[in-house]
């Protein structure tokens, strides 16, 4: 979206409202992420899933899911939590964890930029980072 020159405050979702579900309605497939807005080095991003993500880890940094709808469950190896509508949840730095969703869940991830959703792998479940909506 900004590649060589320096992205202005309206470029980075800024000074105006942003309607989260509005802007997940217009992602056509589930786990593909979409970058609405940024503060500072980090970035919102929203997305909606179904079904069972891979296990993974972020090296480098925590990772936040606030859940607008549905049920997600955030799987550890040593336990499990369900986040549900208005309530948010932080992975910590370098923990093992597995997003799953019996049912859709719309979400908003907060990340820094360049955060790779499926962490330390590549996968199939691997999405492009850095695309805006
Ligand atoms: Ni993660």
């Amino acid at each position: 979206m900004h590649a060589d020159s320096q992205p202005t405050p309206e470029q980075r979702g800024q000074q105006k409202t942003i309607k989260l579900l509005d802007k997940i309605r217009q992602i056509d497939g589930f786990w593909q992420q979409r970058v609405v807005a940024e503060m500072n080095d980090y970035q919102f991003k929203v997305v909606k899933i179904v079904g069972d993500f891979v296990w993974h880890r972020h090296s480098d940094t925590d990772e936040t899911f606030v859940v607008l709808e549905g049920r997600l469950r955030i799987d550890f190896r040593d336990r499990s939590i369900d986040v549900l509508p208005g309530e948010m949840a932080v992975v910590p730095k370098g923990v093992e964890h597995k997003p799953y969703a019996g049912s859709e869940v719309k979400m908003l991830l907060i990340e820094p930029r360049g955060v790779v959703n499926t962490g330390d792998m590549t996968n199939e479940r691997t999405a492009e980072n850095d695309v805006w909506i």
